[in-house]
Parts: structure tokens; sequence; C-alpha cells
């Protein structure tokens, strides 16, 4: 599986998984829908997309939905292979600053594909996140 390149048909069950994500999203106060979808190292593929609330801050984004059901599901550190993400922005949507830093913390590697119903480009936490703080910077 090459998630290197944004063409690769790797990517194609990440990005249905991440649309069907997208439908559900639960967005009546921004309307923005957001769809994400990342791949297990045991194959799996686990869906997220972002719930909002009447009392805004606490709303979820798409990328942790995905990682904390992962995460329910029995996903350990180093086993987030790839994050697929969608909308219908004209601009592709990047992780958000909290976002990034979850993904930090379980991968140290990983190939993100950010995608609109025409485009898409590849980048990747390392790129999104650089010097990211993680456990190793607790180190004494
Ligand atoms: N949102 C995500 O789900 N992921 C992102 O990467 C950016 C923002 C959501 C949060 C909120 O529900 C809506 O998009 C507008 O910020």
């Amino acid at each position: 599986m090459s998630f290197s390149d944004p063409h690769s048909p790797a990517w194609g069950p990440l990005l249905g998984a991440a649309w069907d994500a997208w439908a559900k999203a639960y967005a009546p106060y921004s309307g923005f829908h957001v769809g994400a979808a990342l791949l297990r190292a045991d194959g799996s593929i686990v869906p997220g997309c972002n719930v909002e609330n009447a009392a805004y801050p606490v709303a979820q984004c798409a990328e942790r939905t995905a990682v904390c059901a992962a995460v329910s599901q029995g996903m350990a550190v180093g086993e987030l292979l790839a994050l697929a993400v969608v909308t219908e922005a004209a601009t592709l949507t990047p992780p958000c600053g909290a976002c990034r830093q979850v993904l930090a913390e379980f991968a140290e590697d990983l190939p993100i594909l950010l995608a609109n119903r025409s485009e898409r480009t590849l980048t990747g936490i390392r790129e999104l996140l650089p010097q990211a703080f993680t456990g190793r910077n607790m180190a004494r």
C-alpha cells in the first residue's frame, strides 16, 4: 500500500469512508461538514465526523472523533498508518492545531490526504506539526 502518492488507489477506501462520515456530520451551528477516516495497522478503517454542540467550544473535530473511536477499539501508539480528511470547502481543510497534537501522539510519521470533491493534496503530521511535543519531551 503506497500512501506517498496522493493518487494511489490505496487512498480509495479511506476517502470513501471519510465521505460517508462527512454525510453524518452533526454541524448545525457552523454548517461546515468534515469527514475523516484513518487506517489502523490491523487493516481496519475508522471513520469520524465533527460533532458540534450548542455550547460552541465543546465541538469535536472529525479527526479527533476518528482517533478516539480507534483508541476505543484498541488502537495503540504506532498503529495509526494513514488519515484522510474531506470537506466541500474550496480550500482543502487541514487538521486544526488541537487535532495535529492528538494525531502526533499516535503516529510519528502519518501521511494525511486532504480532499474536496475535485482536488486532493498529500501532507503529513511532520509537515503540519514540526517539533511536536510528545511524551519523549517529558523524559528527565
Ligand atoms: N473541524 C473539523 O472537524 N476538523 C478540522 O480540521 C477543522 C474544523 C470542524 C469543527 C467545527 O465543527 C467546524 O469544523 C467548524 O470549525
